[in-house]
């Protein structure tokens, strides 16, 4: 057995003092249950104890650390991802930064084809190894848990290749995953030329696709790119009303590009998660919380394509729970770095500190169905958390990028110290 004491640190977040079911929405969602001058037993994978210094439980033989003017929190929950993928796109990088524009390139048959083309042609390996150095890399900056999109294989074939590589990357690094079949990403090349290439692409994802990754068990939840120059409302829905029939959760890229019912559809369907966001009106958001959608905003994607950020405090003001991403992926956002941007949530989409701090951990968990797990420091939840060095949150807006996450704990695991 072993014990691990977090001995009094200057701010415990426990997030322990709101629902706990349910994601936090409006006032709620600030409410961090913070703590000062407690301490944490970890033993083995699992949080043991949380109390006063001055109350804790002798625990002889413990390693302890001291937590005294430093931060504990959980740690980091990526809720939208498509770290799954081979090659960059570092070239259409350059390009868009000399003024050419992501809906232009990816209709012209880059963006998510040219990812698709590379991820196609390259073996199991290398897909994995690639894509476990991107997983390294962002467990290194706080984040344990992670959503894995498909999407870079629209064929049966690549699709099962890359959920099955998200699988592996969760049973070689103990990070916990939960995987997503993103087949409606875009409609693949070898079916743009043909008449009938659309109808045909949707039939292929609801009766084959879906099906084989139902039946192998490879993915928790289906979502599709539901905007402008990817797939309508109407193929949508047929996705997902599929999906939803062999079991799987729902989630939805939506109003990217402007309004274009991708939210509402969310809410119709009562997704666990609508996406993106830059473009909501009051009664999309109306429907969104009435329908108990988890709005989850990727200000890194409009940091790096130029576009507007979404709407944060609308949201908090319509009372809709709001996870943060990283949206990770070849094009649109390839930041790993989640503490980074949960900074840009708060100067781009105007969240507080707390606010985006619940977005990333209790609320990211809920649209995961990870809550009972991680998001939060309690005894019985799994030893995830972060120690910072600095004795206040708030530091990792104010000094957004700087290397203040000192420890992380996988698992009871430490996996990562500085
Ligand atoms: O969430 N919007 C669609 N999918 C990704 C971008 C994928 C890509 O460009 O490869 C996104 O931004
Ligand atoms: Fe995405």
């Amino acid at each position: 057995m072993s014990v691990t004491v977090l001995v009094e640190a200057a701010q415990l977040l426990t997030l322990a003092d709101g629902p706990k079911d349910s994601p936090r929405a409006g006032p709620a969602q600030r409410e961090l249950g913070l703590r000062r001058g407690h301490s944490v037993i970890l033993r083995d994978d699992r949080v043991a104890w949380v109390g006063p210094e001055r109350e804790r439980p002798a625990t002889p033989g413990a390693a302890e650390i001291d937590c005294r003017g430093r931060v504990v929190m959980p740690a980091l929950i990526d809720s939208h991802t498509h770290l799954v993928w081979a090659g960059d796109r570092k070239d259409e990088l350059e390009l868009r930064l000399a003024g050419a524009d992501y809906e232009q390139i990816f209709a012209t048959g880059g963006g998510i084809l040219a990812s698709v083309r590379q991820t196609r042609a390259t073996d199991d390996d290398t897909l994995l190894a690639e894509s476990r150095a991107r997983l390294e890399r962002m467990r290194r900056s706080g984040t344990t848990s992670f959503e894995i999109k498909s999407g870079y294989g629209l064929d049966l074939a690549t699709e099962l290749r890359q959920l099955r590589v998200a699988r592996r990357l969760a049973q070689e690094t103990g990070a916990r995953v939960r995987t997503t079949c993103l087949a409606a990403h875009a409609l693949p090349a070898e079916l743009r030329e043909h008449a009938d290439g659309r109808a045909e692409f949707i039939r292929r994802i609801c009766s084959e696709i879906l099906p084989s990754v139902a039946a192998a068990g490879l993915a928790d939840a289906c979502d599709v790119f539901c905007d402008r120059g990817a797939f309508s409302i109407d193929e949508a829905r047929e996705v997902c009303l599929a999906a939803r029939a062999l079991g799987m959760q729902l989630r939805l890229h939506a109003n990217e590009f402007g309004h274009t019912g991708g939210a509402r559809l969310a809410a119709e369907l009562r997704a666990r998660s609508a996406d993106h966001l830059l473009h909501l009106d009051d009664t999309e958001r109306e429907a969104l919380r009435a329908a108990g959608v988890v709005a989850t905003l990727l200000p890194g994607t409009s940091l790096v394509l130029g576009k507007p950020y979404a709407d944060g405090r609308a949201l908090v003001r319509a009372g809709v729970p709001i996870a943060v991403a990283t949206d990770c992926n070849p094009g649109s956002c390839a930041l790993e770095s989640l503490a980074m941007v949960l900074a840009l949530a708060c100067y781009g989409c105007k969240l507080s500190p707390a606010e985006a701090l619940c977005a990333v951990t209790h609320n990211a968990a809920c649209s995961l169905d990870l809550n009972h797990e991680v998001g939060r420091i309690e005894p019985g939840m799994s030893a995830d958390l972060l120690v910072l060095a600095t004795p206040d949150y708030r530091d990792l807006v104010y000094h957004a990028g700087s290397p203040l996450i000192s420890q992380v704990f996988q698992r009871g695991h430490c996996i990562w110290a500085v």
